[in-house]
C-alpha cells in the first residue's frame, strides 16, 4: 500500500532540516519496504506569501485533505510577515480544519546529552506532554474596541468545550494506561482563572473516575514549571490546555538538553483528516542558513509519523538510531547545540545510515 505524504519545509531552519527527515524515512522505507509517495507543496511559508500575499493558496484543504500525513518543517520570519499572520495563515489552520486536536510531544533525555539540570541520567526524564491543539487560549473569540484612543480595549476569549475537553483528557488517560508508571499529571490554574480552569478540573475528575488504575494529580502551571525543572523525575503523561500545553512542550525539552531534538505529532485520531508531523521548534531566525541546526527534531518527528501510520518497529528503529548515534557521542557528527562541531548534514546522515543497517 502506498501512503502518500505531504512535505511542507516552511521557512529558516524548517528548509535544512527537513532534507535530514527525509533521509531518515527514506532509509526507514527501505529497510522495512514502506511504500511512501512524498509531494512537497512550497505554500505554508513566508516567501509564499511574500509572492501570493496569502500564506496557503484557497484550495489548500482540498489539495492536503487525501494525503495520508503532513510532514512539516517550521514556519515564520517575523521580519519579512507578522507571526500571527504567518501562523494563524499555515499551521493554526492546518490544526483546526484538520481537527489534529491532540498534540503529542514526548520529552525524553537521550543517552549522551547533557540535561542542563544537574545530576539528571537518562531514564530520569521521560514523559509526555499532551497538549489540547484546537480551541483554548487559542482562540479566534474577541476583538478591539475603541482602536487608537486612550480607551483602547482587546479582549481574546478562552474557549473550552465539553467535547474539546474531554476528549484531549480521554486521550492522555489511554496513553497513561499504557505507560509502566501509569500516571496522569494535569496543568491548571483553577486559583486564578476562575471560570474555564475550574472547568478543567471537573473534567479531569469526571474523567478519572473512569480511570480507577491511573494515579492523578494536578498542579497550578506555575509551580508546575517549577516542578519540571525540579523534579522532572515525577512526571508520565502531562495534560494541558493549548497554551500550557505550549509553554510545557519547550520547557520540557529543554531540560533534556536541547529543543532541537524534540518532535512532535498533531493528531487526529479517529483519521478522518491527515494528521501532521513537526518538530517542536521553530524557524531559528538566529541559527537559519548556517546549515547547523539540530534534525533530530525533525527526524524523531517522522518516526511518530511512521508509528501512527502502523510501522511501529520502522519507527522504533528510527529512535533507536538517533540514540546510538547520541551515545556515540562523536563530535564531528553532532550539532553545536548538543556539545558537537558537526552540522545539520553530518547529524542527519550519521543517523540516516544507521537506520539503513
Ligand atoms: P525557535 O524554536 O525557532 O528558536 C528558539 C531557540 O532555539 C533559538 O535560539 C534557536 O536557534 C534554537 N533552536 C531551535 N531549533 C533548533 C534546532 N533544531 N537546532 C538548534 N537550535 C535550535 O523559536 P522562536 O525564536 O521563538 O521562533 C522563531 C520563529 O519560528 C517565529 O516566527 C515563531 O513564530 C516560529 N515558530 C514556529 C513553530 C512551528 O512552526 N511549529 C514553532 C515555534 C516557533
Ligand atoms: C508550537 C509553536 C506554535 C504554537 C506557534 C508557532 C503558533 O510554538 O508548535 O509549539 O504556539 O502552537
Ligand atoms: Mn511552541
Amino acid at each position: 500500500m502506498v501512503h502518500r505524504i505531504a512535505v511542507i519545509a516552511g521557512d529558516g531552519i524548517g528548509t535544512e532540516v527537513m532534507p535530514e527527515g527525509i533521509r531518515a524515512l527514506e532509509a526507514a522505507a527501505k529497510r522495512f519496504n514502506i511504500d511512501l509517495a512524498l509531494t512537497t507543496f512550497e505554500f505554508g511559508s513566508c516567501d509564499y506569501y511574500l509572492e501570493h500575499g496569502k500564506m496557503l493558496p484557497d484550495d489548500w484543504f482540498d489539495q492536503l485533505k487525501s494525503f495520508d500525513a503532513l510532514f512539516y518543517g517550521a514556519v515564520g520570519w517575523p521580519d519579512k510577515v507578522p507571526d500571527h499572520i504567518s501562523l494563524w495563515g499555515s499551521l493554526l489552520q492546518f490544526r483546526r480544519q484538520f481537527d489534529q486536536y491532540i498534540n503529542l510531544r514526548p520529552c525524553k533525555l537521550m543517552p549522551g546529552i547533557k540535561s542542563p539540570l544537574a545530576g539528571r541520567e537518562p531514564g530520569d526524564i521521560d514523559f509526555y506532554v499532551v497538549r489540547e491543539n484546537t480551541e483554548g487560549e487559542y482562540s479566534s473569540v474577541g476583538g478591539k474596541m475603541f482602536e487608537g484612543t486612550e480607551r483602547e480595549v482587546v479582549l481574546q476569549e478562552t474557549v473550552m468545550s465539553r467535547i474539546g475537553v474531554d476528549r484531549v483528557l480521554k486521550y492522555a488517560f489511554n496513553l497513561a494506561q499504557t505507560r509502566p508508571r501509569k500516571k496522569l499529571t494535569s496543568a491548571t490554574k483553577s486559583n486564578g482563572i476562575s471560570i474555564t480552569m475550574p472547568y478543567w478540573d471537573e473534567r479531569v475528575a469526571e474523567m478519572a473516575k473512569q480511570y480507577p488504575d491511573i494515579a492523578v494529580d494536578k498542579f497550578h502551571i506555575d509551580i508546575l514549571t517549577a516542578n519540571f525543572v525540579l523534579h522532572p523525575d515525577w512526571f508520565d503523561v502531562v495534560v494541558g490546555s493549548n497554551l500550557f500545553g505550549d509553554i510545557l512542550s519547550d520547557l520540557g525539552p529543554a531540560c533534556t538538553g536541547t529543543i532541537g531534538i524534540a518532535p512532535s505529532a498533531n493528531i487526529n485520531p479517529e483519521g478522518k483528516f491527515p494528521s501532521l508531523f513537526e518538530p517542536v521548534h521553530g524557524s531559528a531566525p538566529d541559527i537559519a542558513g548556517k546549515g547547523i541546526a539540530n534534525p533530530i527534531g525533525q527526524i524523531w518527528s517522522g518516526a511518530m509519523m511512521l508509528e501512527h501510520l502502523g510501522y511501529q518497529e520502522a519507527a522504533d528503529t528510527m529512535v533507536k538510531a538517533i540514540e546510538d548515534v547520541l551515545s556515540e557521542g562523536n563530535n564531528q557528527v553532532l550539532t553545536r547545540d548538543i556539545g558537537g562541531q558537526g552540522n545539520t548534514l553530518s547529524l542527519g546522515q550519521a543517523i540516516a545510515e544507521r537506520i539503513g543497517s
